[in-house]
């Protein structure tokens, strides 16, 4: 009897240890930030005349230098992009996951999720190239580097969320800089703490002004509509997250940000 009541509890704790090991395998290999390496941010895609930016002036040349010459330490990543911040906080620079979390139940195909995570890359790459072509003030978009050059001689040093330190070859990597923005979450938090309710109205107007002027530019947002793709630089309103856009018009991007912007205002009177 005490040795059958033994085993089952054996199996129970079996099933519990088992249950924890799961779970922190699916915690760790889902989230990003443990995850960085800089074999997830390289896709060797061959050249593409519509990610080439053209050549920058001297004095953009020289703006980039000195933007490149400092440190990069980890400040956020998205569902498909690591961001890094500038030692001065001034820029981000942006990479596209290329691959997958290595540890994952879901990657024992892996060819196959490779070859849907590149085109997913393909996608981000086409939609920054059209948002630094069509809304490149909009957007806080300082550079782009979707083609791989030789020309960068630039190798830049990141500090990842764990605190390891990676050094990338630019020219051989693909990646954004835009300016750090205030997230648009960050500063309505601020705005509330302060109960500056005029500042909020101003901001989300700012908000609404700039999804009407993507309207009117014949682009729309494919992905469902999210706060954490906005923010501000001092007063003005930028879209940061662009990995959506495209050519076509849809006024319920507008009408949806009207909606969700309404919400705040309630929130904020009740
Ligand atoms: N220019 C920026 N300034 C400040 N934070 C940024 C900037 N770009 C991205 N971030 C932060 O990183 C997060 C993910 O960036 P995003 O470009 O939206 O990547 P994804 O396409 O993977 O969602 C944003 O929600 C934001 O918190
Ligand atoms: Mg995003």
């Amino acid at each position: 009897m005490m040795a059958q009541l033994q085993f089952k509890s054996k199996i129970v704790w079996s099933i519990l240890l088992l249950g924890v090991l799961i779970t922190t395998i699916r915690f760790i290999s889902h989230n990003q930030a443990f995850n960085f390496s800089l074999g997830r941010i390289r896709s060797y895609f061959a050249y593409q005349q519509s990610w080439d930016m053209g050549s920058l002036s001297q004095e953009e040349t020289a703006h980039l230098q000195d933007i490149l010459s400092q440190p990069f330490h980890y400040l956020n990543a998205g569902t498909r992009s690591y961001v890094f911040e500038s030692e001065d906080k001034k820029y981000v620079i942006k990479f596209f996951i290329s691959r997958r979390h290595p540890v994952g139940l879901k990657n024992i195909f892996h060819y196959e999720k490779k070859e849907k995570r590149w085109q997913k890359v393909m996608k981000m790459c086409n939609a920054y190239a059209l948002a630094y072509q069509e809304m490149k003030e909009d957007t806080g978009l300082i550079y782009l580097h979707l083609n791989q050059t030789s020309h960068l001689n630039k190798t830049i040093k990141l500090v990842d969320k764990l605190h390891r330190v990676h050094f990338v070859d630019l020219d051989h990597t693909e990646f954004v800089i835009q300016e750090r923005v205030e997230t648009l979450l960050d500063r309505m938090r601020r705005l509330q703490k302060n109960h500056d309710i005029e500042g909020i109205n101003y901001s989300l107007s700012q908000i609404m002004k700039l999804m009407e002027k993507r309207y009117q530019k014949g682009l729309r947002d494919q992905e469902k509509l999210s706060p954490s793709n906005f923010g501000f630089i001092g007063q003005r309103a930028v879209q940061i997250g662009l990995g959506g856009l495209q050519k076509g018009q849809n006024d319920q991007d507008v009408l949806e940000m009207r909606a969700k912007i309404d919400e705040w205002f309630d929130r904020q009177r009740s």
